[in-house]
């Protein structure tokens, strides 16, 4: 009979000016799949982290395996057997796969490092699970995706009992998914606990047993998967009924605003051209590794271009840098949010200051301190940041809010051309709403917004047009009303010939 390996009672855990976690219970069976869900902030992360002994609890018991621990730590949880895969990625990217795998824990012969025997042993535990990825590759070197593997690879490698996952597929194909979902299933079966959190609600449908919902900082309720419905998830979740997932607004087309004539940047960006025109919302489907990154690198002017025409308002402009971009009324939101889109170590308000200096400055050169806090403070306001105030730092936040700090900060721009890239990954439902919303405001303005998504209902639910790329090429262009799934994947998967021949 299955039972409790995890049992935390009356949990809490204050941050200064916040409280994370009150007085929260949670258990955990062997053999069970347990989605951990909630809304952005509502302490998920908190509490797994207490769990596998990175954060002390303020107060609360925690049993493992009927054991009660009083002060948790990291070792002791790993040795417990606990094994957490951190929301953001935590590999060291100047070391190998190996070496990553094997951190903390290295295998040595003479008191010497056996970077062959920890090669070989990395080598077999990437096989068991059907990664194809050199043991001896730079971390730094490897996809997003990859490197999400490998640290899904790194935690398996410690033989855990308890198995958390902290948003693992948010940076995965859907073939690494379904990778990661047999592997869950064969977990399972040992009778492994495994800990989801997702905000990727229809993929739980495939694995899950049971769901637990906090909500700021408390426990809602536990039900059984089978026994409940999308739409009561969602509601305990938020604390209200979502009726609308995607809202879509119309607005008359206006004119053309930017065209991009056959750009090259790089194998993933090849021969470019589209059009974007006032007061619409231009999704870029595809595969990982399509080339869309890419393309809005480029455009933006983080990547150097070969060459090509961006044109803005009828007249080509030259995009170098960024801030040519910027200056031109074109404004990004990157994919990586902790690599490329925050100072993580700076505080709310200095991040979306940051990029906004030529307004706070004014023609003095001196930062106007009111002038900041008002644009913070209407950042916060408008996109519902969840925080204690604008001073922590931005790399304290939950997950979501970080992603809402780093479209707070292009807010206040008159901006032409706003691209977002992936701009909901990690973000809950309601969150995303307000995303959405937000787009269509920008498009209401009659700015246009380019808008790259993996996620096929997102970008059928809000773009007014699809673009879809394979191996760095438009392979064709949609309009959301003929639009279906099958057609984007069939364009998304056109491969060349001679490309298919290759790989
Ligand atoms: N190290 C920290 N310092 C200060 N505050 C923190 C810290 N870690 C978390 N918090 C705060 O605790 C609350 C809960 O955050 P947590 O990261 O657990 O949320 P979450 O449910 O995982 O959200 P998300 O879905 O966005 O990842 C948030 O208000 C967050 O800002
Ligand atoms: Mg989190």
């Amino acid at each position: 009979m299955n039972q409790y390996i995890v049992e935390i009672e009356h949990v809490s855990k204050s941050f200064p000016g916040v409280m994370a976690l009150n007085d929260v219970s949670f258990n955990l069976m062997s053999g069970e799949v347990l989605a951990l869900l909630g809304e952005n902030g509502a302490g998920k992360s908190t509490l797994m982290k207490i769990l596998s002994g990175v954060y002390l609890k303020d107060g609360g018991t925690i049993k493992v395996f009927g054991q009660t621990i009083e002060e948790m730590n990291t070792k002791k949880a790993q040795e417990l057997g606990i094994a957490i895969i951190h929301q953001e990625l935590n590999m060291c990217a100047h070391l190998t796969v190996a070496q990553n795998i094997f951190l903390g824990r290295e295998i040595t012969r003479y008191g010497m490092l056996s970077v062959k025997k920890m090669n070989e042993e990395a080598e077999k535990i990437l096989t068991s699970l059907n990664i194809d990825i050199h043991p001896e590759t730079i971390v730094g070197d490897l996809a997003v995706s990859k490197q999400q593997m490998v640290e899904i690879a790194k935690a398996l490698s410690c033989n855990a009992k308890i198995l958390i996952m902290d948003e693992p597929t948010s940076a995965l194909t859907s073939k690494e998914i379904e990778e990661l979902f047999t592997i869950i299933h064969k977990l399972k079966k040992e009778g492994c606990g495994i800990v989801y959190i997702s905000h990727r609600l229809e993929e739980l449908e495939n694995i899950v047993d049971r769901v637990i919902i906090l909500r700021d900082g408390q426990f809602i309720k536990s039900m059984n998967y089978k026994d409940t419905s999308l739409s009561e998830i969602i509601s305990c979740m938020a604390g209200r009924e979502i009726k609308e997932k995607f809202p879509r607004v119309t607005c008359d087309l206006g004119g053309e605003i930017m065209e991009v004539r056959k750009l090259n940047a790089g194998r993933m960006v090849r021969n470019i051209n589209f059009k974007l025109y006032a007061g619409e919302i231009v999704g870029i489907a595809g595969l990982m590794g399509a080339g869309r990154t890419e393309t809005t690198r480029a455009v933006f002017g983080v990547d150097q271009k070969e060459n090509g025409e961006i044109i803005l308002d009828g007249k080509p402009v030259k995009i170098e840098k960024p801030m040519d971009a910027i200056k031109n009324g074109i404004v990004l939101v990157p994919e990586d949010r902790k690599k490329d889109g925050l100072c993580t170590k700076l505080s709310i308000r200095d991040n979306i200051a940051l990029p906004n200096l030529d307004i706070l400055c004014g023609k003095t050169g001196v930062v106007n301190r009111r002038k900041e806090n008002e644009m913070a403070d209407k950042a916060i306001k408008d996109l519902k940041i969840k925080l204690p105030n604008s001073d922590v730092d931005a790399g304290s936040l939950s997950g979501g809010n970080q992603q809402k700090v780093v479209v707070g900060k292009w807010l206040r721009r008159r901006s032409r051309v706003v691209i977002f890239d992936e701009p909901t990954r990690g973000i809950d439902v309601a969150a995303k709403i307000e995303i959405y919303n937000l787009m269509n405001d920008l498009k209401k303005q009659g700015i246009g917004v380019l808008f790259v998504s993996s996620e096929m209902p997102e970008i059928m639910g809000i773009s007014d047009r699809i673009i879809v790329m394979c191996d760095g090429k438009i392979t064709g262009e949609l309009k959301t009303e003929e639009a279906t799934q099958d057609k984007i994947l069939k364009l998304a998967t056109s491969f060349d010939k001679k490309t298919e021949l290759k790989s």
